[in-house]
């Protein structure tokens, strides 16, 4: 058993102990290792100030990649290596892309800058051959007050890719390597005035441990949790972290199913999801920014458990099913049967939700994912909508699920609605009459994204919509 968790910082070695484990990333760079490039503005993952980068031995490709340090904290990095603006200095000079953003005036306040140029770093990272659209992609999650977005694109296009040194050949060496992935076999547990972190490397030790503990929290990237802890909201006292075991990093795919583990970066299952099942791809593409999804998890959308997860709806309509590993067995449950209220679902105090089976699309099947929020990017939906349908001759609707998330305490499969529509005829006086009956029973709340009315009146569109997109593409 560790009493303390080992990171690399551009490059040094730190072996962590006490106070220092239980800090947030970016505390811990200002306030202890005297790294003040990196910056804090909403400490809630929305502004990209705090942007650094991080690679993890156990993600599909050992790599940097960029996420908020505000709200990941340092127990959650045992076994990465983590890089900051500072780390990007050649011999004291600054890289290809620190001088682009000066050369491009890129900068004025400069309070953002080394978030966007953390953020471009990682895109350089990734990608060699990159135009205006990656680099908007990759800046989604970074907010400039002062400069306006031109000159930092620019600085972007204007970076030479030839004059940018590779991050991982400088830093992911052989020895660190094998440094975290020896480490990663030895749990860890850290105890400090009444806070506990658990780490194990099996899953059995984790479920012995919550059967002992059973309120401790299971973290997930933290992404949800760490904006509840700088907001004040919630105060840990016994954390299960579930970031050496293994298994839960894997993707596997059956004929029938792709298995994700509780691990699984959304970054990673985007990628892995695009030939396998698109629909959710596309959406990962518009879910949050690259920041969040290098690192949150889709078990973390799921156990969140917010009636407008944008994830939901889908998993819903497609009968995902979850794999929960508890004391003595393990149990497969259809998504469609978790939730149970607001926030509440059917997991027991000593379970862990360990995998999500996805069932693929069968073939002809139509598949369409609809997200309503004010802008595009990383924006909290008003309301989400998945329709799931197989379509016969003469467009006899032979199969549909739908569900639907912001119009109720969870998010809901439109059962009157898949019975009405079952078996009649895909066309316009179809869709008339369901845009009637979708509304019965419905009854959503008033809050700041939108009325009780405008939440019915996007649900019955949102209806149209998906006729008109299939018509057109089907060409019906
Ligand atoms: C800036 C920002 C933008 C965001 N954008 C979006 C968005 O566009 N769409 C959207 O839907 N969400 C969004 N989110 C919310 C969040 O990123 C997602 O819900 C994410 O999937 C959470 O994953 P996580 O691994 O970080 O979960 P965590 O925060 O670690 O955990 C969330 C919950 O899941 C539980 N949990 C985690 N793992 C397990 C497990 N294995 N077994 C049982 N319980 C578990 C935790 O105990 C906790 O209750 C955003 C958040 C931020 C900060
Ligand atoms: S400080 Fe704004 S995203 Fe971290
Ligand atoms: S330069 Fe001031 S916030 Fe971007």
């Amino acid at each position: 058993m560790r009493d303390f968790i080992l990171v690399y910082i551009n490059g040094e070695r730190r072996e962590l102990k006490g106070d220092d484990v239980f800090l947030s990333l970016s505390d811990f760079l200002r306030e202890r290792a005297g790294l003040s490039g990196t910056k804090v503005v909403c400490s809630e993952g929305d502004c990209g100030a705090c942007t650094v980068l991080r690679a993890s031995p156990q993600q599909s490709e050992f790599k940097f990649k960029s996420i908020n340090s505000c709200i990941t904290f340092m127990y959650l990095l045992d076994g990465c290596h983590l890089l900051t603006v500072e780390g990007l200095l050649e011999n004291d000079r600054p890289s290809e892309i620190q001088y682009q953003m000066v050369e491009n005036n890129g900068s004025q306040c400069g309070f953002c800058t080394p978030g966007f140029v953390m953020a471009l770093a990682g895109l350089f990272e990734e990608k060699k051959k990159i135009g205006e659209q990656q680099i908007k992609n990759a800046l989604t999650g970074n907010l400039c007050r002062c400069t306006g977005y031109a000159p930092i694109i620019d600085a972007g296009l204007s970076v030479r890719p030839k004059e940018v040194a590779s991050l991982v050949k400088r830093y992911l060496t052989n020895e660190c390597l094998a440094d975290l992935l020896e480490i990663r076999k030895t749990p860890v547990a850290v105890e400090l005035r009444g806070v506990t972190f658990f780490s194990p490397v099996s899953l059995k030790d984790a479920v012995d441990w919550k059967v002992k503990n059973k309120k401790a929290k299971i973290m997930g990237a933290g992404t949800d949790l760490g904006v509840l802890v700088n907001k004040n909201k919630w105060n840990p006292t016994q954390i299960l972290g579930l970031n050496q075991i293994e298994e839960l990093y894997t993707i596997s795919d059956s004929q029938k199913a792709v298995k994700v583990g509780a691990r699984v970066t959304l970054t990673d299952l985007e990628n892995s999801l695009e030939e396998k099942i698109p629909e959710l791809a596309r959406l990962l593409k518009i879910f949050a920014s690259p920041q969040i999804k290098n690192n949150a998890t889709l078990v973390g959308n799921i156990a969140n458990a917010s009636p407008i997860g944008d994830t939901l709806p889908y998993l819903l309509a497609i009968g995902a099913q979850l794999e929960i590993q508890g004391p003595t067995e393990i149990r497969i449950i259809d998504i469609n049967n978790f939730y149970t209220g607001y926030k509440k679902f059917d997991l027991a105090e000593n379970e862990i939700i360990t995998f999500i089976h996805l069932p693929k699309p069968a073939e002809k099947e139509i598949h369409k994912i609809y997200k309503v929020s004010k802008r595009k990017d990383l924006d909290i939906c008003c309301i989400n909508a998945s329709f799931v349908m197989g379509l016969g001759s003469q467009q006899k609707i032979e199969t549909i699920r739908v569900a639907f998330g912001g119009i109720a305490a969870t998010p809901i499969r439109l059962e009157n609605l898949e019975s009405f529509l079952h078996g009649k005829t895909f066309d316009s006086a179809t869709i008339d009459a369901a845009g009637v009956e979708i509304l019965k029973g419905l009854s959503p709340l008033s809050d700041v994204r939108g009325t009780a009315n405008y939440r019915k009146l996007l649900a019955k569109n949102l209806l149209r919509k998906f006729f008109a997109e299939v018509s057109s593409e089907r060409e019906l």
